[in-house]
């Protein structure tokens, strides 16, 4: 099982879109194990951003970041970094294909609604930047037994 971090931006919250995002994680088959409503600092997301440091639109995002409150999420699953960024889409609204959360909530390049974790590493560290100790949850869900397979001993 893998957790991944995902955002859902400021723009996702005051358009009043959370629970719709929430549902299509939750449809899919994904388990929310954290969930924070929070304002970011400045100093969160400079960190939380740093590999964009530097880039022509790292000012405009950690000011959009900020603008505004966000709902912080963990999300797990068997593969869940890879189908969360799949069910995101494309990182430009205008791009993101119909379907994908972007691509059907949004039309704007920086307004895109939602973040994602793109690889396990990056998952681990981001993370622990939003959660501390215990705010992730291990719980069983009756339910993942027609989620997944658990023939072979392992879900699939
Ligand atoms: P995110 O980190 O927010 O999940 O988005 P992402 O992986 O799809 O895209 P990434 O390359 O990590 O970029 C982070 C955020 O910066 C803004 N961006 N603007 N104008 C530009 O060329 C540009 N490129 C990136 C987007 O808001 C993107 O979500
Ligand atoms: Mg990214």
């Amino acid at each position: 099982m893998e957790t991944t971090l995902i955002i859902l931006k400021p723009d996702a919250v005051q358009r009043g879109l959370m629970g719709r995002i929430i549902s299509r994680f939750e449809e899919k088959g994904l388990q929310i194990v954290g969930a924070k409503l929070m304002q970011i600092s400045k100093e969160l997301a400079a960190t939380h951003y740093k590999d964009h440091q530097g880039k022509p639109f790292y000012n405009g995002l950690v000011g959009f970041m900020t603008s505004a409150p966000v709902l912080v999420l963990a999300i797990r699953g068997v593969g869940a970094i890879a189908i969360s960024r799949n069910m995101m889409g494309a990182t430009f609204g205008s791009k993101a294909a119909p379907g994908s959360i972007r691509g059907d909530f949004g039309v704007s390049n920086s307004f895109n609604l939602i973040h994602g974790s793109d690889s396990p590493e990056a998952a681990a560290r981001e993370l622990s930047l939003f959660f501390k100790a215990g705010e992730v949850l291990d719980f069983e869900r009756r339910i993942d037994t027609w989620v997944y397979d658990f023939g072979g001993g392992k879900p699939e």
